[in-house]
């Protein structure tokens, strides 16, 4: 028989062990790493969403009227040509699992490495799919984390991709406000980080060393990157410099073993864009007479629609058409150990640093007409702080 007191004591013992248990397995964490991306959609349902929200944002695209019907009408127009896309590579974009697991891998290893700010915890926040980068925003608030790091996870800035999730990340603040206690700061671009470039030499020399021998040495290097807008461009965006930053310096460490060729790829509309492009080079080089390609996707950090669509379906088509013998692609980093080490070492570096936000960011493009770059800027770098 058991008294009443004696059970109340179990009762208590067992909620003070689970409590134990949560706490031991589920720690409070102190510093979000908030992993920014473009996201993808997870199955063909999700494309039209997807797709408006991409055509109806002002910092990617800007229709000189009526922005929010003209990018449901192109949104609308698009969308079966872009499901059938997802559906021949397996139904959805792998963008979100790479995303997950990158995150886990960086917080596991900031646990070890960087004591003093830990635990870290991963938050996804996607701009176009959810997990959206206000859902991301919304959970760690909930979380009571100390402090936010925003980490892009474009290498290369573009005011297009980095730049417009920021933006949406200021808006958050602007419309929900942000408490005294959160530390937020910004990791917006790592273009030319040596263990990046490692990575991608490393991933390429796998490559070329299993070309055949007799090929092997005047294979082309193709490094393809998404093609911008002529127009964003010329208003000053970063993006193309800093992508030939990354290409040469993973040509230094390759010792430039190899010709190679930067080139730009995904143009959408009739309007002019970044050149020259992916597939209309490949066809030159054809005719050129290359006999072997070794495509390089250096702007992207995991695999999505851009990577195992356009690379490998449809340039592969493109150049077996146009003569070519051997075409390989590179994969993206994904969970490659230098990928990992690399974006460890970055987010280590920025806790360690005085240096909330990078002035560069703070500074917008000399023909920047966006009345959001100039509050987000002016913001960013009154509330950022390590
Ligand atoms: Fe580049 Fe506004 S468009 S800062």
């Amino acid at each position: 028989m058991f008294s009443k007191h004696s059970l109340i004591f179990g009762v208590l013992a067992r909620k003070c062990t689970q409590f134990a248990y949560y706490s031991t397995k589920v720690p409070k964490p102190k510093t979000a790493i908030v992993m920014l991306n473009m996201g993808g959609p997870q199955c063909v349902d999700q494309v039209y969403d997807y797709l408006h929200r991409i055509m109806t944002d002002r910092d990617v695209i800007q229709f000189p009227f009526a922005q929010d019907m003209l990018g449901e009408w192109i949104a609308k127009r698009r969308t079966p040509e872009v499901q059938k896309k997802y559906s021949e590579i397996g139904g959805g974009s792998p963008i979100l699992k790479w995303t997950k697991l990158q995150g886990d891998l960086l917080c596991k290893r900031l646990d070890k490495e960087h004591p003093e700010t830990a635990p870290h915890k991963p938050y996804v926040g996607f701009r176009y799919v959810s997990p959206f980068t206000e859902e991301a925003l919304v959970n760690l608030i909930r979380d009571g984390v100390e402090r936010a790091v925003i980490f892009s996870q474009y290498p290369q800035y573009s005011c297009a991709t980095s730049g417009s999730s920021l933006n949406m990340v200021y808006k958050y603040f602007r419309d929900n406000g942000i408490s005294n206690d959160l530390k937020l700061s910004i990791i917006d671009r790592w273009s030319v980080h040596p263990l990046l470039a490692k990575c991608f030499a490393e991933l390429i020399r796998k490559e070329l060393q299993s070309l055949p021998e007799d090929v092997r040495k005047d294979a082309l290097i193709l490094f393809s990157a998404h093609s911008l807008p002529l127009k964003a461009v010329n208003r000053g965006d970063s993006y193309p410099s800093e992508v030939g930053c990354t290409v040469q310096l993973v040509m230094w460490d390759l010792q430039y073993c190899n010709p190679y060729q930067l080139v730009w790829q995904s143009k959408v509309g009739p309007l002019p864009w970044l050149g020259p492009f992916t597939d209309q080079s490949v066809k030159s080089y054809a005719q050129q007479g290359k006999k072997a390609l070794v495509v390089v996707p250096i702007a992207f950090v995991n695999e999505h629609i851009e990577t195992l669509h356009e690379l490998d379906i449809e340039l592969v088509e493109d150049a077996k058409k146009a003569g070519i013998e051997i075409i390989r692609r590179v994969p993206a980093p994904n969970d490659h150990p230098l990928f990992i080490d690399t974006i460890v070492d970055l987010v280590k570096h920025h806790l360690k640093s005085n240096l909330p936000v990078s002035p560069k960011l703070l500074n917008r493009c000399p023909h920047c007409e966006n009345p959001i770059c100039i509050e987000s800027k002016k913001w960013f770098g009154q509330y950022c702080r390590l």
